[in-house]
């Protein structure tokens, strides 16, 4: 089993200032317009730049915040996100989420990969998980009682994205093409999940905390992920 690492933040947590930023990241910011997109971008970076900083390898220390703009959180062309140190890509895989007000950061070591979802659980109508969904995971919700409906739908949609991420494709793959299946083992606060895709499946853990549920998955299967605390 291999090790995965996550942090979630408060978009409280992020400064105003922008020292933190790289050059690059500074050019891509001046780009966005859009209010809910530059919060989210923003507390993206910050939140994969504190993981970074507490895993200890990137070689800068959680409080200086100058020495994170060596650190610069870049994009492939379908989005997905990756971590370069002083102009070398570093040797974590890294997966963001945000939803609502948090921001969500997992990390293993490559060439493990690693997707990862936040999710906030809110009504969900039919005709979503009619679209979204596959059969299976769709009689499945038909059959929850009712009280448990909307957390089982955040549940199925974080783990589909989580996987999604970490095939790197996002919304590119056919939703219905990745299958969630809950495969029951409980730690206090994280169970199993597994999501078979077409390469086949994606061993992770979700937990719900809250009004959120998160969700990370990887290959090599993971161990229980660990909390990035300070
Ligand atoms: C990836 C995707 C499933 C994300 O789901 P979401 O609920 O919108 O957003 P989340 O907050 O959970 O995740 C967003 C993060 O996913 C990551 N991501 C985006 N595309 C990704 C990909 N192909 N592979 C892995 N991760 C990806 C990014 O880090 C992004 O945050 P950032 O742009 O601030 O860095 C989905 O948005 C997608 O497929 N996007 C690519 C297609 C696209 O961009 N379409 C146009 C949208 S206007």
């Amino acid at each position: 089993m291999i090790a995965v690492s996550w942090l979630l933040q408060h978009v409280a947590d992020v400064p105003s200032s922008d020292e933190w930023l790289s050059a690059s990241e500074r050019e891509t910011l001046a780009r966005l317009w859009a209010p809910k997109r530059i919060r989210d971008w923003r507390l993206g970076r910050w939140t994969a730049k504190r993981a970074l900083a507490r895993m200890g390898d990137a070689g800068v220390s959680e409080s200086d915040r100058f020495g994170w703009a060596r650190i610069s959180i870049r994009a492939t062309e379908s989005g997905a996100p990756y971590a370069v140190i002083d102009e070398r890509e570093a040797a974590w895989m890294i997966s963001l989420s945000h939803s609502g007000e948090h921001g969500l950061c997992a990390v293993a070591s490559r060439p493990a990969v690693v997707g990862c979802d936040v999710e906030t659980v809110g009504r969900r109508g039919e005709e979503f998980v009619v679209d979204w969904f596959t059969e299976a995971e769709r009689a499945w919700i038909e059959r929850c009682a009712s009280g448990e409906r909307s957390r089982l739908v955040a549940l199925v949609w974080s783990a589909k994205e989580s996987a999604l991420k970490a095939l790197g494709v996002g919304l590119r793959l056919d939703t219905r093409e990745v299958q969630v299946e809950l495969t029951g083992a409980r730690c206090p606060t994280w169970s199993s999940l597994v999501v078979c895709g077409p390469d086949g499946p994606l061993h992770g853990w979700w937990r719900a905390d809250d009004d959120r549920v998160v969700t990370v998955v990887a290959t090599p299967e993971p161990a229980l992920p660990v909390e990035l605390l300070a």
